[in-house]
């Protein structure tokens, strides 16, 4: 396991953004996946500026976001979709043929799933992947308890966000909120992986994930199984886990 570990949060958010561009430099064509939330935020904003300081080629290069929330508009400030594009496609110039997310409406979200995923699979697979982590070691919107085989599908968010979604959203307690993510077993399939965690309030399930048994109760464990992975956390996640494992 690679497991690097910054004090210094712009440091933290150059290495991640530097280690997109750097597959991106490697590989004209790579297919890159992406992450929402507040860790990821900073380090897309590094990735533009590079970009507009030093621009590189970017024609060639798919990015695609790990999950969806479903049934809120697109346009939605809290749409995967609408987030990624702001913070870094439409800076990049990346085109529609260039962005692949499901859709946030559909009657049909199984035959979502399939085209999301099948279209990853036409464009080679995924390269990176860049994974943020629930407090609950969540990772996209895969859940404690989802199996670690599954493939893209539609789950449910946590609480906490479902709640903040129903409510900038207006949506009723009727109609349901979901999340539609790579699986388990689609995200162990990429070829790279960076898992990024930030603060205290991840100390906890930053130890389980590096350290604790590898558990459907902890979606995040499986990495430590991953042959390409690196954890790239600040000193404040990594605390817990860098306690208990000092020589
Ligand atoms: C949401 C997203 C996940 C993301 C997580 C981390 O749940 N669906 O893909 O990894 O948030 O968010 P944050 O970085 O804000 O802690």
């Amino acid at each position: 396991m690679k497991i690097t570990i910054v004090s210094d949060e712009q440091q933290f958010d150059r290495i991640a953004a530097w280690r997109v561009i750097g597959e991106i430099l490697n590989k004209p064509n790579a297919v890159i996946g992406l992450s929402t939330g507040q860790t990821t935020k900073n380090l897309h904003h590094i990735i533009r500026e590079i970009y507009q300081l030093h621009p590189f080629e970017v024609k060639d290069v798919t990015f695609f976001g790990v999950d969806e929330v479903t049934n809120v508009p697109r346009e939605y400030a809290g749409a995967c979709y609408t987030m990624l594009k702001t913070q870094l496609i439409d800076a990049l110039g990346i085109d529609d043929d260039h962005f692949i997310m499901p859709p946030t409406l559909s009657d049909d979200f199984e035959k979502e799933c399939h085209i999301f995923q099948d279209k990853l699979e036409s464009k080679g697979g995924i390269d990176l992947q860049l994974l943020g982590l629930g407090t609950n070691g969540h990772l996209g919107f895969n859940q404690p308890g989802t199996p670690f085989e599954n493939e893209t599908w539609l789950s449910a968010m946590d609480e906490v966000l479902e709640a903040r979604i129903r409510k900038e959203t207006n949506t009723p307690p009727e109609k349901a909120l979901g999340g539609l993510t790579l699986g388990i077993k689609n995200i162990m399939h990429a070829r790279k992986i960076i898992l990024v965690a930030k603060g205290a309030s991840k100390a906890d399930i930053v130890k389980e994930m590096l350290s604790g048994p590898i558990t459907t109760a902890n979606p995040s464990s499986i990495l430590q199984l991953h042959p390409n992975c690196e954890f790239l956390l600040d000193e404040e996640a990594a605390e817990k886990w860098q306690i208990t494992h000092k020589k």
